[in-house]
């Protein structure tokens, strides 16, 4: 496995590799779990090279959150990329990829509203600068995200459409710790009381997806019905449903949707969802 420091030395690696061969991409901001392995091992059944990127990129980081103590265990990423089959490991320094002066940004609009949008001002327009740079630089055929960023994804999905970049993107099941906590790099920050009493958000949905499932369509419903789930001092951010078009909240669910939440257990910000995929769903 190769570990490529710099831009020109994925540029060359790039233009080394033979023109019938394809690349899949994994972007990360490393501190990698299983959620991360397996869009690794999705990316490796469907191409001949897969990169992964390890960058904890600065601009989709809000004044207040947490880039600094961000984790950055990058020889235990790097043995994990080794052992899962990956052939480059792309690992940027944040001066040698954003110039000082640095002006150019990616906006999808209307998409980043609501949910983490509206929590987290300019967080997707750093998300999709960085991932559309980066798309740029790798070339990928096809790149793998995680539906535990639903709305990530959404918005990525529709940069790649309207930028007509030359690419597919594959959305690829959440991946769950035995109690249903969903695999994140934050998990980390979580105090083992902490982690217990964050499994209640998968429950939550679990159950307002098997009320939804047995004809509740009811959206305020629905949403208390995680609300009540949820252990009782979590802070609560957001529990919203929304549509999947325009991930705008939703009434009535009569459509293709997602039930989402954010939630913080101190300073340690959670999110996860259900995705309804009308008139089925699954979380
Ligand atoms: O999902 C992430 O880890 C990041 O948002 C991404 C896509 C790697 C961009 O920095």
């Amino acid at each position: 496995m190769k570990i490529l420091r710099t831009v020109s030395e994925l540029r060359e690696w790039r233009r080394a590799v033979p023109p019938g061969q394809t690349v899949g991409f994994v972007p990360t901001m490393g501190a990698l779990h299983a959620g991360h392995l397996k869009l690794v091992e999705e990316g490796r059944r469907g191409s001949d090279q897969v990169v992964v990127s390890i960058f904890v990129n600065p601009l989709q980081f809000g004044p207040k959150e947490d880039l600094a103590r961000y984790p950055r265990p990058f020889e235990r990423d790097c043995e994990l990329c080794a052992r899962a089959g990956v052939d480059v490991v792309f690992a940027p320094e944040v001066s040698g990829f954003y110039s000082p002066d640095h002006a150019t940004y990616c906006d999808v609009e209307g998409l980043d509203k609501h949910l983490c949008g509206a929590s987290r001002p300019g967080h997707f327009r750093g998300v999709c600068t960085v991932v559309l740079k980066l798309f740029n630089l790798v070339q990928p055929h096809q790149a793998w995200f995680g539906k535990k960023d639903i709305q990530q994804a959404l918005i990525l999905k529709k940069m790649v459409s309207d930028l007509s970049l030359d690419l597919e993107i594959v959305l690829v099941d959440t991946v769950r710790e035995p109690s249903g906590l969903a695999m994140s790099s934050r998990n980390a920050y979580l105090s083992e009381d902490e982690r217990a009493r964050a499994a209640s958000l998968y429950r939550g949905l679990s159950k307002a997806l098997g009320i939804y499932q047995s004809g509740e369509h009811n959206a305020e419903t629905l949403k208390s019905v995680i609300r009540n789930e949820i252990e009782q001092q979590t802070r609560i951010d957001y529990i919203e449903i929304v549509s999947q078009s325009r991930l705008e909240p939703i009434a009535v669910v009569d459509q293709p949707a997602v039930m989402a939440l954010a939630v913080y257990y101190g300073n340690t910000r959670l999110i996860d969802n259900a995705i309804i995929s009308f008139p089925r769903a699954s979380a």
